[in-house]
């Protein structure tokens, strides 16, 4: 099969498009043959050598975490789910492994039956930043209409479905997004939009129960400008000190600093579905072809766009 893979960190140069063997099943998992698969902002951190400590340094690697295909084979122990069937999912550790290749095995408690009324590449574009958006939702505990909520890159991946996840609570959002995408969130309901390119959020008079910096740009310190005395602040892009730094720190303020970290579950995903069927929309700025796959990490990684980009494979 074809595979992208990288045996050094780097720019999208480092990426290149080898032969492996197709991989085989072990008892509890399912080989999918690859329709789409997503590109995250995780995926050229990782590439970039941003994550060694994560990721290690062994070569090659795939990239790419979530994804959708075509059910081929499945493992001896997998019930519920049949060659031929349509599925999205996402490998288990995003650190370690990558699903860009023709064909990928993960285990079967991490793929779900595709919903009919979706494509393949709005099914690919959930399981990361689907269930980081579920992940950030519970993180605000209760929330409603006198909730106020500032999403900084509220039409990026994570935003999209935050956004809505929010707006489907009754939530009062304002998004923050960049000028293509202040269409799209006031279609999605939010409240207040806000272009980050014509105005500094961090200098404006109102300030919110929570806060959420999808952007990596914002941090706590200025957040706290705009922060309730008694909101919290919900970072994403945690440094690995920030995680035991805010918690101690935490014990001394009423303004509280909170780390997200995600990882996909069928708990998380059923929620998204539900969502879906309520209205959640699944925006794919940009599908590119396999052959493509350097170009559409480039213009991944330039941003600009609302929503997801992905790679078609077959
Ligand atoms: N902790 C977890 O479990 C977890 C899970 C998933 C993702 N993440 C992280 O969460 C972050 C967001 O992910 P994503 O997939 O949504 O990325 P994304 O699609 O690139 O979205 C980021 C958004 O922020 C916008 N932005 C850039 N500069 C901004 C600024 N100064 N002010 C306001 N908005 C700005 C971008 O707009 P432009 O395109 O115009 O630059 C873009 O729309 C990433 O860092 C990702 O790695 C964390």
């Amino acid at each position: 099969m074809k595979a992208i893979v990288y045996k050094k960190f780097g720019n999208t140069g480092v990426l290149e498009l080898v032969e492996e063997t197709i991989p085989t099943v072990k008892a509890d998992q399912v080989l999918v043959k690859m329709k789409v698969f997503s590109i995250n902002p995780m995926d050229w951190k990782i590439r970039k050598g941003e994550m060694k400590l994560m990721s290690g340094s062994k070569f090659p690697k795939h990239t790419g975490a979530d994804f959708a295909g075509i059910v081929e084979n499945i493992g001896s122990a997998v019930t519920g789910i049949q060659k031929g069937d349509e599925v999205f999912g996402v490998v288990r550790d995003m650190m370690k492994e990558g699903v860009s290749a023709e064909y990928v095995v993960v285990p079967a408690l991490l793929i779900w039956k595709k919903p009919s009324n979706i494509s393949f590449a709005q099914a690919a574009a959930i399981p990361v930043v689907g269930t980081a958006a579920v992940t950030a939702l519970n993180k605000m505990g209760n929330i409603g209409s006198e909730t106020s909520i500032l999403i900084n890159g509220a039409t990026g991946g994570f935003g999209m479905f935050l956004l809505q996840l929010l707006k489907q609570k009754n939530a009062t959002v304002t998004a923050v997004t960049n000028s293509k995408g202040m269409e799209l969130a006031t279609t999605w309901g939010a409240d207040l939009v806000i272009d980050y390119a014509k105005e500094n959020v961090i200098t404006q008079n109102t300030s919110y129960d929570i806060v959420i910096d999808l952007s990596g740009k914002m941090g706590y310190k200025n957040a706290r400008h705009i922060m309730k005395p008694k909101a919290i602040f919900l970072n994403p892009t945690p440094k690995p000190i920030d995680i035991p730094l805010s918690i101690f720190k935490n014990l001394f303020r009423t303004q509280k600093h909170v780390v997200v970290l995600s990882s996909p579950s069928t708990k998380h995903t059923a929620v998204l579905l539900t969502a879906l069927k309520n209205g959640l929309q699944v925006e794919v700025n940009k599908v590119f072809p396999f052959a493509d796959f350097q170009k559409a990490y480039q213009y991944a990684e330039q941003g600009g766009y609302i929503g997801k980009v992905l790679v078609e494979v077959n």
